[in-house]
């Protein structure tokens, strides 16, 4: 009977172990591969849309520098990411479109002393292993790489925007490129890639699908985290913390843009972001938030009452609001306008907002809704994409809001009340699904939730 135990149990500990070994290597295989494939399927639809014999480059985007020695998390040009993987400064990938096709990655090599500093970067070796790219060279062998000019035709260059310009590495790096075309007379056009590459990026492929519900539904419980624990105790930025620290616990890596809490007045500044204020009771608190996961960005929007119950004049803009979100919602479907969603949309709040006396003619609901309603959303949060039709694929946010900042011309007991509602759209073949669905919008939903109590403050 020991003997038996004993050998059950090491039996089961071995197989354990080697069940262990498999999963672990194959997650491991499995994910980096499927990041690999999926990064080599983006280069070869742009090839695919390049005309014959050109060459494509890009450039990474250079780091930021905050103030002193501090920089900025270093963010990887999206068009440079989508196309191979690498999430490292200083690099540059050139695709070749001739009688074959090919991509070449330069990246810095490896440098024991700087990633001291750094921590450990890829190198060329690391960019071949985990980009599963076949060819990759060390940066500085961009001067001697030698281009085939006497077959190339186009030169496409992804121009260097304001944010990389900046870059002593970055302006180099493309002086060296622009030298090798210069001898072969062919004048670079910086034109075509701003305008091919959005038109794929729009379309999301089944794993960007499957990260951007990622994002959504993580975002969606930091919304609902909020909602049970925002009390009139609190400041801004501890609603922030609550939203932050649900995207990382629940594996987001960063917030795909600044968190925007803004209470009371600050509950009309679109982009307000410094959330240092006081929330007090009777006011709404703007809560406009995305994870960002795999580099995925999700953009949800929830309004609530910060001491859990709307007054009368914030539930009616609330309803108006809600009304015109899924007016434009029920609008979305594919081989619609890009606009049309938010054309729905902002015709439902102008007749709302009539029905409260708020405005009297159309051309007055500017004043209390002056941005778009939608915008594409992927790997930017504002993400490249064309603003022609709707595609299945695209993703989308349909946002209405409505904002009365103190001393708008309607009646006062309107003013400081800031809504805005907003939801993550994917179009599909018979219409559309909503990826954020899962955060509660309607009031006595937002109420009830609010009522529950918070998980992470022990109440
Ligand atoms: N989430 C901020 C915006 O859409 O502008
Ligand atoms: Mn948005």
């Amino acid at each position: 009977m020991l003997l038996k135990n004993c050998l059950y149990r090491r039996l089961s500990l071995t197989t354990f172990f080697v069940i262990y070994l498999v999963v672990f290597a194959r997650a491991q295989d499995g994910s980096s591969a499927v990041l690999a494939g999926f990064h080599s399927s983006c280069r070869e639809k742009l090839l695919n849309m390049l005309p014959d014999s050109s060459v494509a480059v890009f450039f990474s985007a250079a780091p930021k520098n905050m103030s002193a020695d501090v920089d900025y998390p270093y963010h990887q040009d999206a068009d440079f990411y989508y196309l191979t993987g690498y999430r490292e400064p200083s690099a540059v990938l050139i695709l070749l479109k001739l009688d074959y096709t090919s991509a070449v990655l330069f990246v810095p090599p490896r440098d024991t002393a700087s990633e001291i500093w750094t921590g450990r970067r890829m190198g060329v070796e690391g960019a071949k292993k985990i980009l599963g790219m076949d060819t990759v060279f060390s940066l500085e062998k961009i001067e001697s790489y030698n281009i085939d000019n006497q077959y190339i035709k186009h030169v496409y260059i992804k121009p260097l925007n304001e944010y990389n310009s900046g870059s002593r590495v970055a302006g180099d790096l493309s002086k060296s490129v622009m030298r090798k075309f210069q001898a072969s007379g062919i004048k670079p056009d910086e034109s075509l890639l701003p305008s091919l590459i959005p038109v794929l990026r729009a379309v999301k492929s089944e794993e960007e699908t499957a990260w951007m519900k990622r994002a959504a539904a993580i975002t969606c419980d930091a919304q609902k985290e909020l909602m049970r624990t925002l009390d009139t105790s609190m400041y801004e930025y501890q609603a922030q913390a609550v939203v932050e620290y649900v995207f990382k616990s629940e594996g987001a890596e960063e917030p795909a843009f600044p968190s925007i809490l803004g209470s009371g007045e600050n509950s009309c500044i679109l982009h307000y972001e410094s959330n240092r204020k006081k929330m007090q009771g009777g006011e709404l608190l703007v809560a406009d938030i995305g994870a960002g996961y795999r580099g995925y960005a999700a953009d949800v929007t929830r309004t609530m009452p910060v001491n859990g119950k709307f007054s009368a004049e914030q539930a009616a803009v609330y309803n108006i609001v809600l009304h015109a979100q899924e007016a434009g919602i029920n609008a979305c479907r594919p081989g619609v306008p890009f606009g049309f969603p938010g054309k729905v949309a902002m015709d439902s709040l102008a007749a709302g907002l009539k029905r409260l006396g708020i405005i009297r003619e159309n051309d007055e609901l500017r004043k209390y809704i002056p941005h778009g309603i939608s915008h594409y959303v992927g790997l930017d949060v504002h993400d490249a994409g064309p603003a022609d039709t709707l595609r299945p694929g695209n993703v989308i946010t349909v946002e209405p809001g409505i904002y009365i900042p103190a001393g708008s011309p309607c009646d006062r007991k309107w003013w400081n009340t800031g809504v805005r509602i907003e939801d993550d759209i994917l179009i599909t073949g018979a219409g559309f699904e909503v990826l954020s669905a899962a955060a509660p919008k309607d009031i006595p939903s937002v109420e009830a939730l609010m009522r529950k109590p918070s998980r992470i403050r022990g109440r």
